[in-house]
């Protein structure tokens, strides 16, 4: 009799989306049963719900270093940037954004049609040769104009992985009166974060992405700012965000929250090990791959993302992925040219320019899940399939 042999089931694409911690489902399921009042109502099922939240919301403030009232929940990192943005030109009368061109569309998107709507003026910081932020530059277009301006630049970029030094950035706004927003997405669940020593005015927060679920993230607005809600309708969380509370949402959060923090110092150091294991079997299997951003190196970079080009030509490129996945092996491709048309990165084409994007480019974003030997099996995979033709990058 024929026994099927089950295929390898290996995600490398954390950085899109986490597995979610058994902890947070039991968490979540539990809140689902027990905590189902509407937060708003004023009986016991309802009050039960709603102090679920606030207790959330308070021990999320502590680990930031802020004040419970300026958190607020929302849909997700994406709601997040739209809130700070859009609010902070509608109600504070920002007149000026300052970002680059490889923050993520939640950012980039509505920095845009803000431009488009709003008639605020866009300037976007110049890029360095490996994707740094350049803070010469910021500095210079801080001090080019009076008008109000916010700053909106993300701490960790999510396609390379480098670390904007968020103090120094901080300290110049500072320094020029300007706000600063940064999307933390890829961050908060991953560093440590005190507000008081890095004060910032607004950031954006994801649950999906430290094991917790999609559809739920928090925005922090220093109590500073008077923001309206973008979303109009009820006056749930505090007048800021209309819509009867995601309970379930905002207790996994909470629970995956804890847990990242619980487990920062361990988790993030197996997989620092298994970021540098990755980094140098790639290295030794794959003769021409090219490290993009500053991955390699651990202090400009998160421990969670490589990513790389491989030396393969632009008619093979539309086959990585696939192959990967007939392989079992979950990543995400930055730069492809499939079926004839160039989808390249526009992180990677905003850093190096088009000749780079027809070389195609993969991202591996692990998690503490990760194991060496799906490295082993990944390279060993990856390998053969690049050996089978080369071109050289
Ligand atoms: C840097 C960054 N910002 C924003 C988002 C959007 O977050 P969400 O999926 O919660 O809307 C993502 C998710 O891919 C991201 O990586």
């Amino acid at each position: 009799m024929k026994t099927k042999v089950q295929m390898r089931k290996i995600y490398f694409d954390n950085a899109a989306t986490s597995q979610m911690r058994d902890e947070v489902i039991d968490a979540m399921a539990e809140a689902m049963k027990v905590c189902y009042g509407n937060p708003s109502s004023t009986h016991a099922f309802g009050r039960e719900a709603k102090s679920k939240i606030e207790a959330c919301r308070k021990d999320i403030a502590k680990q930031l270093n802020v004040s419970p009232g300026e958190i607020i929940f929302t849909s997700g990192g994406t709601e997040a940037d739209n809130m700070v943005l859009k609010c902070a030109v509608n109600d504070l009368g920002v007149k000026r954004i300052i970002t680059s061109k490889i923050e993520h569309h939640a950012v980039l998107h509505t920095v845009q049609s803000l431009e488009r709507c709003s008639g605020v003026s866009v300037e976007y910081v110049n890029i360095k040769a490996h994707g740094q932020i350049d803070l010469e530059h910021l500095e210079a277009l801080l001090t080019a104009s009076g008008d109000k301006t916010l700053v909106s630049l993300m701490h960790i970029n999510n396609e390379i992985g480098n670390k904007l030094d968020l103090k120094k950035v901080s300290e110049l706004c500072d320094a020029y009166h300007a706000l600063l927003h940064s999307d933390t997405v890829q961050s908060v669940g991953h560093f440590q974060m005190d507000l008081q020593e890095c004060p910032l005015d607004f950031l954006a927060v994801s649950a999906h992405k430290f094991h917790g679920p999609k559809g739920v993230g928090f925005a922090y607005i220093n109590k500073k700012h008077k923001l309206a809600s973008l979303i109009v309708g009820g006056q749930q969380e505090r007048g800021h965000r209309a819509g009867t509370e995601n309970v379930a949402g905002i207790v996994g959060l909470h629970t995956a929250f804890n847990l990242a923090y619980k487990n920062l110092k361990e988790e993030g150091d197996y997989i620092k090990g298994l970021k540098q294991y990755f980094i140098r079997k790639l290295e030794e299997n794959i003769e021409g791959i090219v490290f993009n951003g500053l991955c390699k190196d651990p202090d400009q970079s998160t421990y969670t993302v490589i990513n790389v080009s491989l030396p393969i030509s632009e008619a093979k490129a539309g086959l990585l992925l696939f192959q990967l996945d007939l392989k079992g092996i979950a990543c995400s491709q930055g730069s492809a040219c499939q079926s004839g048309s160039q989808q390249g990165s526009f992180v990677l084409n905003e850093i190096y320019g088009p000749e780079k994007i027809k070389t195609p480019s993969l991202r591996f974003s692990l998690s503490h899940y990760n194991t060496k030997d799906e490295i082993d099996y990944t390279v060993e995979v990856l390998s053969a399939f690049v050996g089978s033709e080369k071109v050289m990058v």
